[in-house]
């Protein structure tokens, strides 16, 4: 069998993809890059070379892959974010680059109010407490994750690791028992808990993501509400809470907060869309931020 060259690569095969499924030209970029394990510019160096023979079987596994409906990151096991790489595998959610506006309100709420302690309840491949460690880059804050799935802890340990992140990681069922692990000077809590309503979990662009990772029961408000209730009940309170949130669910979120924290503030903040993105809950609403 004749191999194509990248260039006949690059000029077909994207048609085979269906484009529901994200941008198939940048599929076929990233699949090449992967299976060359090229840079960017050595791709369109390389244009008028044959794949080798294993790279080549390589490619056309992933691109049938690809074609039904997998997404890269679990293709090739890794998915950049804010700029550093992370492992990913069919255990954690593949981190979405909306998620970095939660780190950065995180990030300045941390210098601005002497935050010395960060919790992140549900942190996947940890690429969002990961990031947040090392943009913070202060050796004197602590840094706790948790997760309830011992396979997404593994990955979030590996990537920790592998970006030099001190970072304790814990295995527990949202903040059941936080007094073994909730600090006793100033902390805030951030989570992106699933949050997709039940319906709406058959998108085919998140089928191969773990339900565990999406599903928010009915209306997607399930883990808000039971994180608002146990953080109501906690006798040492964090600062503020960070939350991911669909675009759809400000109103709902801030009825929540209402219910369980009534006199905390509720901010919205919105991501590189434009779209309602992270509620911001402060505990003590006369310190501005
Ligand atoms: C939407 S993912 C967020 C992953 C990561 N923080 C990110 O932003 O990419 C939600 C995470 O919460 C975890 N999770 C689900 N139920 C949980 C629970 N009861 N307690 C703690 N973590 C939970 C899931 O395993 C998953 O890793």
């Amino acid at each position: 069998m004749k191999r194509p060259t990248i260039q006949q690569i690059l000029d077909k095969d994207h048609l085979i993809i269906d484009d529901r499924f994200g941008s198939p030209q940048n599929d076929i970029e990233e699949i090449l890059l992967w299976v060359t394990k090229w840079n960017y510019e050595q791709l369109l160096q390389h244009q008028n070379k044959r794949l080798s023979f294993t790279q080549y079987l390589r490619y056309i596994l992933a691109l049938g892959k690809r074609k039904r409906g997998m997404p890269i990151a679990y293709i090739t096991g890794y998915k950049d974010f804010g700029g550093r790489r992370f492992m990913v595998n069919r255990h954690t959610l593949i981190p979405r680059a909306d998620t970095l506006v939660v780190v950065e309100y995180a990030r300045r709420f941390c210098v601005e109010h002497g935050i010395t302690n960060i919790i992140e309840i549900g942190v996947g491949s940890g690429a969002l407490i990961t990031t947040l460690t090392l943009e913070l880059h202060n050796p004197s804050m602590t840094f706790i994750g948790t997760d309830i799935s011992q396979d997404t802890l593994k990955v979030a340990r590996k990537n920790a690791k592998t970006h030099g992140a001190s970072i304790s990681f814990v295995y527990n069922n949202l903040l059941d028992n936080a007094e073994n692990f909730i600090p006793s000077t100033k902390y805030i809590i951030i989570s992106n808990p699933p949050y997709v309503a039940t319906a709406d979990l058959n998108e085919p662009s998140i089928a191969y993501e773990p339900k565990l990772a999406l599903d928010g029961g009915a209306d997607g408000m399930k883990y808000y509400e039971e994180l608002l209730k146990q953080i109501s009940t906690l006798t040492h309170k964090p600062e503020a809470v960070f939350f991911e949130i669909g675009f759809n669910q400000a109103q709902l979120i801030s009825q929540l907060t209402k219910k369980y924290l009534p006199t905390a503030d509720i901010l919205i903040r919105k991501d590189l869309n434009s779209l309602d993105r992270v509620a911001l809950i402060q505990m003590n609403p006369s310190q501005q931020h």
